[in-house]
């Protein structure tokens, strides 16, 4: 296979609240991820709150509908992953050195907003949490790996929530953009490469997670919709600002869908359903929304609280290029009635015959994301960025220490392929690879420990037992050679 670009940016992919631990250390506050508990791949995570009698109770994450005066928070008898993380808090200079080690270029963490202001509406910032963050970027430097920040990723401060029900409220912009005024200034030259919203199109299939909303009710989404939207424009911005050369970008979560048939009615389908997805790009790339989101929200009853002032905020935060997540993909029908659903991070959808799914449902799919880059770099000729990618699975560890994830380097290869091809024979600009939890880390979707991506293992096991050790799975000298080699070694 013909090498990598030399300047393909190659390493891995996290996110604070997936893997620091210490929620409550270095005067960090609550996030809205802090409240989720673990559940599984049959179990719902829930959301604990407290209701105005005092009682404690829990809701379901995707379905969640907690009625204003409950005050969401975490309580005794819980048990919540995020505050274990797997300590990355503690162990962060030896897991940057095991990346170094793999000869990582770049590594996406998240900056934990509750980390910097605990709160999100205060004035005065966290200077532990500032000075956490300098070491954890001077760490990466020393090995020569780039950082890459993600603003915000599930990690919103809940009392956020609380006080105004996340980004339903105009106000959450304002909390933000003076985090991201804080966070820029303070990292300059040391961080150049930054997303702002992790997979915000996630935000109309969990409310909460992507947007700290208590109810998945369409006018909450769309109105928290355009207050992410705005601050997103206003942060590229801010960056731009603070330093002409830090490149901003977008993270769209992106899940390539095929029809089911050859009806035009599930072509039809298929088309609505690209448009949820290509709806946040289209605005953070071209600056405006796009005609059918109008038409959509005019049949749904949906008001659209788009004034002058946030139009101009757009028009100037357009980002610099599209980073995506990228799994699986999944087939769409007008009709889905007893047909078979397929699992997915943020959506479920309809079976593919030719496919074969992990271990969690997913439907594993190479070709999908050669396809996907393509959609996106014709639609809107900006480059392009894999920040997540990889297979969840459980891994075995043998008596003498040693991790076969033969399946892991499978699944990573035949999407390397895919990659190469869409770049030397389709023409993508694609930046780089950042394959999603290159150390094992809790799962976002289910909370679970057991769920692995990484190319190290971690012992935490979801009973809480484990002593926390990092062990090199075959995974990490694979992926040691394709970097070396620049792809050419797979
Ligand atoms: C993406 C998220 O949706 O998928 C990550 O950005 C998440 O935070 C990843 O961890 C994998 O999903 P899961 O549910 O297997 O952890």
């Amino acid at each position: 296979m013909r090498k990598f670009p030399e300047h393909f940016l190659w390493g891995g992919s996290t996110a604070a609240n997936q893997i620091e631990g210490a929620w409550n250390i270095g005067r960090k506050g609550i996030s809205i991820a802090d409240c989720c508990t673990k559940g599984s791949k049959d179990k719902p995570r829930m959301i604990t709150f407290r209701t105005k009698e005092g009682d404690v109770k829990s809701q379901k994450m995707f379905t969640l509908n907690v009625p204003e005066g409950n005050e969401i928070g975490c309580f005794d008898g819980f048990d919540y992953p995020s505050h274990r993380g797997i300590d990355f808090y503690h162990h962060f200079k030896d897991d940057i050195a095991l990346f170094g080690e793999m000869g990582f270029r770049m590594l996406r963490i998240s900056i934990n907003w509750t980390r910097i202001f605990p709160l999100g509406w205060e004035k005065e910032p966290n200077e532990e949490g500032l000075k956490f963050y300098d070491e954890v970027f001077d760490e990466c430097i020393k090995h020569k790996i780039q950082p890459m920040v993600t603003l915000s990723h599930y990690e919103m401060p809940v009392a956020l929530t609380n006080k105004w029900n996340g980004w339903a409220d105009e106000r959450t912009i304002q909390c933000f953009t003076h985090y991201v005024k804080v966070v820029g200034e303070r990292y300059r030259g040391k961080v150049k490469y930054w997303l702002t919203f992790n997979e915000i199109n996630g935000i109309q299939f969990c409310g909460w997670m992507g947007a700290g909303v208590t109810s998945n009710d369409p006018q909450v989404i769309a109105d928290a919709s355009l207050h992410q939207l705005v601050a997103s424009a206003y942060a590229v911005s801010i960056l731009h600002q603070i330093d002409s050369s830090n490149l901003v970008g977008n993270m769209i979560g992106y899940s390539t869908s095929y029809a089911l048939s050859a009806n035009p009615q599930d072509a039809l389908k298929l088309w609505k359903n690209y448009n949820d997805t290509y709806f946040y790009c289209d605005v953070q790339c071209r600056g405006y929304y796009p005609s059918y989101i109008f038409r959509e929200y005019e049949a749904r009853h949906i008001q659209l609280h788009l004034t002058d002032e946030y139009k101009e905020i757009l028009k100037k935060g357009t980002v610099d290029f599209i980073s995506i997540s990228y799994y699986m993909s999944t087939c769409v029908s007008a009709e889905e009635k007893g047909l078979d659903i397929v699992n997915g991070n943020l959506a479920f959808g309809l079976k593919n015959p030719y496919l074969e799914t992990s271990e969690w449902g997913w439907q594993i799919d190479p070709i999908g994301l050669r396809l996907g880059l393509n959609y996106l770099y014709d639609r809107y000729q900006k480059p392009l960025f894999v920040v997540e990618n990889g297979l969840g699975a459980h891994d075995h560890v043998k008596a003498d220490g040693s991790i076969c994830d033969s399946y892991r380097i499978d699944y990573l290869r035949q999407h390397i392929i895919e990659m190469n091809k869409a770049i030397y024979e389709d023409g993508v600009e694609l930046m780089g690879y950042l394959p999603w939890g290159c150390i094992d880390l809790v799962s976002a979707s289910t909370g679970e420990m057991r769920k692995r991506y990484g190319f190290i293992y971690t012992d935490y096991q979801d009973d809480g037992t484990g002593d926390g050790k990092r062990l090199r799975k075959d995974s990490f000298g694979w992926y040691k050679k394709v970097i070396e080699s620049q792809g050419e070694e797979l």
